[in-house]
C-alpha cells in the first residue's frame, strides 16, 4: 500500500492529533481531560500508530490508537481506533496485537474488553484474535439503548500467543 507504518507510545503532546481521531473514530467519545488522565496514568498503556506515504509527504500522522489499564494481571483494553480512512488494510489488528503484546510484556494473563453489541467488524475482529463473549451488559449504552458485550482472551503468556502476536505487530 506504500505506507510507513510505525507503533509507539503516544504521548500528552500529541493531544489535539488524538482528540481529532477520538472524533472521527468514535464521534466524541472521551473529553480532552480524560485523555490527559489517561496519557499520564502508570497504569494505563497507550499506543499510536502512524503512517507515511512513501507516495505523499501530507499524509496524516496518527491514524489509530489503542489504549488499556493493567488491573492486576488483566488488560482492560478502553480503546481502539482507526482513521476511518485507513480501515480494512489490516491496521487494527496490528494495533490489537500490539497492545496484547505489550500486555503480555507486563506479565498481563489475559484480557478483556467491552463492546457494543451491534459493532459487528469490532466483535469479528476481537473473535479473529481468540476473544470470546462471556456476558452482556443490558442496555449499557446509554445513547442508542443498546447492549454491551463483555470479551475476554487468556493465555497472552503462553508461547503460543507470543509467536501469533510477534508474527504481526
Ligand atoms: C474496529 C476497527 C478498530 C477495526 O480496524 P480495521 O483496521 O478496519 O480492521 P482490520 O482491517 O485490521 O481487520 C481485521 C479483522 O477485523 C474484522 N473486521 C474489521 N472490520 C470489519 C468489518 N467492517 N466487518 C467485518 N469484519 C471486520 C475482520 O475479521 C478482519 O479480518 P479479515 O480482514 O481477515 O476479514 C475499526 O473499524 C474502527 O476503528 N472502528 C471505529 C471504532 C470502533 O468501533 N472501535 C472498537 C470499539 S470496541
Amino acid at each position: 500500500m506504500g505506507l510507513d507504518v510505525t507503533i509507539c507510545p503516544i504521548s500528552v503532546d500529541e493531544i489535539d492529533a488524538i482528540l481529532s481521531l477520538d472524533r472521527l473514530c468514535f464521534g466524541g467519545l472521551w473529553s480532552i481531560d480524560s485523555y490527559r488522565r489517561e496519557l499520564t496514568n502508570d497504569n494505563s498503556h497507550f499506543l499510536g500508530i502512524t503512517v507515511k506515504s512513501t507516495f505523499d509527504p501530507e499524509t496524516p500522522g496518527l491514524i489509530g490508537f489503542g489504549c488499556f489499564w493493567a488491573i492486576l494481571d488483566e488488560a482492560h483494553i478502553t480503546l481502539l481506533g482507526i482513521h476511518p480512512q485507513y480501515q480494512r488494510q489490516g491496521l487494527g489488528q496490528m494495533l490489537l496485537c500490539a497492545l496484547l503484546d505489550k500486555a503480555r510484556s507486563i506479565e498481563m494473563a489475559r484480557a478483556t474488553l467491552e463492546v457494543r453489541a451491534s459493532n459487528d467488524g469490532a466483535i469479528h475482529l476481537y473473535e479473529k484474535y481468540g476473544f470470546q463473549t462471556v456476558g452482556r451488559r443490558k442496555k449499557y449504552y446509554q445513547d442508542t439503548g443498546e447492549d454491551g458485550v463483555i470479551m475476554w482472551r487468556g493465555g497472552l503468556l503462553h508461547p503460543h500467543f507470543m509467536h501469533i502476536a510477534k508474527n504481526l505487530v
